[in-house]
């Protein structure tokens, strides 16, 4: 293991060069104009597994390929299956970012480029701990299959159907994805849980074409007042969602992991401090952390309607429109949720308007199984490297596919992130700490061996 390190550590120049580039490829996977970038990032992927010398192909989906690897290690020993996602997320406001989101920039012992944290460079340390340990040893502590879509940021429509066919292929004993944070600098955690997604686009329809709103306004329904009634509706004073049912489904936190949530080191004056905001809003009687990883959610993401340019236009909209995402906890179920937004919306709307639904892609919560040794391992895997025992934490944000590979694969997931909390994945001027990154492919290498005692 010392040997393993010490290469690692030699390469630390070669490691950044090569995550460098895979950040040059602009693997947008919303934009359909970046159709050949997705195609390269999938080609970097296959060449560095087939490098590092993991047997790799493409599977090739009604969307985005699917990068597979696999390399067997000695018989009998437990198999990890490895997760991540080379594609990205949009970039604008590009007139934000501090230098080209394609042409990483090193400032502060950080890269900053679209995609360096979520999830280029965490999901690059697993290919290059492997690479180190063959590099070493000829082989590997136990089976590693690799798995790493293009369409995370989309909702994952291939790889789930994928999973479901491919149950035999990807029959693993744990799964390992690096693709959260820690808790803080200095402070890395194992997240074991993830919210879930349901996303509904909804279009408010009025009268049959804009009107003079001295004509007209005060007698016809006006969609934009309309829409922001019924937006504001849907939380009562204690910022309660009101959707019947919202709630039913809500497995509770329990006294202990609210406890643990309470001891860790957050502060709502910094946290504020940080966003530049002079006050918090969310549910009554949870804690800021408890809010972000506890409880369901519901969120304007999008808003339209009306005159939008400069000056004034007495205008009463034909339309108006609103993106709505609610985040969910387990049990809570995406579809079901969706459904009740929907009938609940068209119960608010006023008589004059007529509602369109636009469904768009969701995912279901994920809770880890508490006591697997795989998830042990990871702990120890990230002490190891990082010098520090990691806290347990739950995160706000959702990887859909986690989910799935539970369900199908039946095997524990282990969700060894590396960023932190500041990289601001999804927004301008997005990083990747250039120590995290050095240090999570240690982690990587130190997991790889724990996790073979994890399967004795
Ligand atoms: N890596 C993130 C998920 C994440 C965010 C985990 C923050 C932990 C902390 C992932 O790439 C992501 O952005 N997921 C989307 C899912 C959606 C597009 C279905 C999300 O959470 O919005
Ligand atoms: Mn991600
Ligand atoms: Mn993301």
């Amino acid at each position: 293991m010392e040997k393993v390190i010490a290469r690692i550590r030699e390469a630390r120049q070669q490691h950044q060069d090569q995550m460098l580039d895979l950040l040059r490829i602009p693997s947008i996977s919303s934009d359909p104009a970046r159709k050949r970038d997705m195609e390269a990032a999938a080609r970097w992927i296959l060449n560095k597994m087939q490098a590092a010398g993991v047997r790799s192909e493409i599977a090739s989906t009604p969307g985005h390929d699917i990068v597979y690897g696999e390399i067997s290690g000695p018989a009998g020993a437990p198999t990890v299956l490895v997760y991540g996602h080379y594609d990205v997320q949009p970039v604008d406001p590009l007139d934000l970012w501090d230098t080209p989101p394609f042409e990483p920039t090193i400032r502060d012992g950080a890269v900053y480029a679209r995609g360096s944290s979520d999830d280029k460079a965490q999901l690059l340390v697993h290919l290059l701990a492997a690479e180190a340990i063959l590099a070493e040893h000829g082989e590997l502590p136990v089976t590693v299959k690799f798995c790493i879509e293009g369409e995370e940021e989309v909702g994952s429509p291939s790889l789930t159907p994928f999973v479901a066919d491919n149950r035999d292929k990807l029959a693993c004993d744990a799964v390992l994805v690096s693709d959260s944070s820690f808790f803080a600098r200095g402070v890395p955690s194992l997240v074991y849980g993830l919210r879930g997604l349901a996303y509904v686009e909804v279009l408010v329809r009025g009268p049959i074409r804009d009107l003079h709103s001295g004509s007209f306004g005060g007698a016809v329904t006006n969609p934009a007042d309309a829409l922001a009634g019924m937006i504001a509706a849907l939380h009562d004073a204690d910022r309660r969602v009101t959707i019947p049912g919202f709630y039913d489904r809500v497995r509770e936190a329990t006294a202990a992991e609210r406890e643990g949530f309470a001891g860790l080191p957050h502060d709502d004056q910094s946290y504020m401090d940080e966003l530049e905001v002079n006050g918090l809003q969310g549910e009554a009687g949870f804690s800021t952390l408890e809010r972000l990883w506890i409880r369901p959610t519901l969120e304007v993401n999008g808003l339209w309607g009306g005159f939008q340019g400069e000056g004034a236009k007495t205008v009463l909209p034909a339309e108006a429109g609103a993106k709505l995402s609610m985040r969910l906890v387990p049990d809570q179920d995406p579809d079901e949720v969706a459904d009740a937004l929907e009938k609940h919306l068209e119960s608010l709307a006023p008589a004059g308007v007529e509602l369109e639904f636009i469904r768009h892609h969701g995912g279901r919560p994920f809770l880890a199984e508490p006591g697997s040794p795989f998830v042990a391992a990871g702990a120890r895997a990230l002490e190891l490297a990082f010098g520090k025992k990691p806290v347990l934490t739950r995160e706000g944000g959702s990887i859909p596919v986690v989910e799935t590979f539970r369900a199908e694969l039946g095997a524990p997931t282990v969700l060894m992130g590396l960023g932190l909390p500041d990289d601001a994945p999804h927004s301008p001027n997005e990083k990747m700490d250039l120590e995290q990154f050095h240090r999570g492919v240690e982690a990587a290498a130190h997991f790889l061996y724990l996790a073979r005692k994890a399967g004795a």
